[in-house]
């Protein structure tokens, strides 16, 4: 692992009179799955629309190499909370998406990203024909074709059932493990963070701020039932709770 991929640096955002971010920073390492937990409203995907440049920090900076996001140097790719594939595009298609506008396509690209994610044989087919999770492995096939510079992915799986967000997960790893992307994933919950992220970076509520970076000191694929993870996990639900008591 090299230096910092992405840095945020004493970022401000508000709309309006809502302060959403206040003196948020924090450093992202080249190669590594940084997650960012934190409770819900409280400024994360505010957060990573600015890292992807969609958004304006109020005051502050985010650097990607050492450059304020910029869509002519950069390439992000984003998976978004929800999928939005387009209906009547094909996997194939949606996969293409990204290298259309960038006007880079390239079949074998298409070819080797749909088998990365284990779709092979379901090219042709359309998004209302697919699973949850399928749905899912073509966003992040969509996001990685352009082969993209960091990977940012905003509660990914907050729609699937509780077995395929577990398989999503170890594929995600899986991927991760191939390709070392930079990876930021967003997230509410506790044990998803953990059983993903290198370190995992813990928000206050809003107006957010980090609270803590944790790094988890265990070896991949975790186990979730380990004495040391559920420790781990104990840690952040105390840190989330002193945020938001009702947790
Ligand atoms: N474009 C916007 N205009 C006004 N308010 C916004 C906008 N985007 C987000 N917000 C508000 O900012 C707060 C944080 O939102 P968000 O970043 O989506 O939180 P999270 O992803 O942590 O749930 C929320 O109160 C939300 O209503
Ligand atoms: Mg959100």
């Amino acid at each position: 692992m090299g230096g910092d991929k992405i840095e945020v640096k004493h970022v401000y955002k508000s709309f309006g009179s809502l302060e959403v971010l206040r003196d948020l920073s924090l450093s992202i390492r080249e190669g590594e799955f940084l997650c960012i937990v934190g409770p819900s409203g409280c400024g994360k995907t505010t957060l990573l629309r600015i890292m992807a440049g969609l958004e304006k920090p109020t005051s502050g900076e985010v650097l990607i190499d050492r450059k304020p996001p910029d869509p002519s140097i950069h390439r992000i790719g984003f998976v978004f909370q929800f999928s939005n594939l387009f209906p009547w595009r094909t996997v194939w298609e949606n996969v293409k998406l990204g290298l259309e506008i960038r006007k880079t396509p390239s079949d074998e690209v298409i070819k080797k990203m749909i088998e990365l994610v284990g779709l092979r044989g379901f090219e042709n087919y359309y998004p209302h024909k697919l699973s949850g999770g399928m749905v899912k492995r073509v966003a992040i096939a969509r996001a990685l074709a352009v082969d993209p510079d960091i990977l940012l992915m905003d509660e990914p799986f907050s729609d699937l059932d509780a077995q395929t967000t577990w398989i999503m997960h170890k594929e995600l790893l899986e991927i991760h493990e191939k390709l070392r992307k930079t990876t930021v994933f967003v997230t509410h919950g506790v044990e998803e963070a953990l059983f993903l992220g290198d370190r995992v970076a813990v928000l206050t509520k809003r107006p957010a701020t980090v609270k803590k970076v944790i790094d988890v000191d265990l070896p991949k694929p975790r186990n979730k039932l380990s004495p040391e993870f559920i420790k781990y996990r104990e840690e952040i639900i105390e840190m989330l709770r002193e945020e938001v008591p009702e947790i």
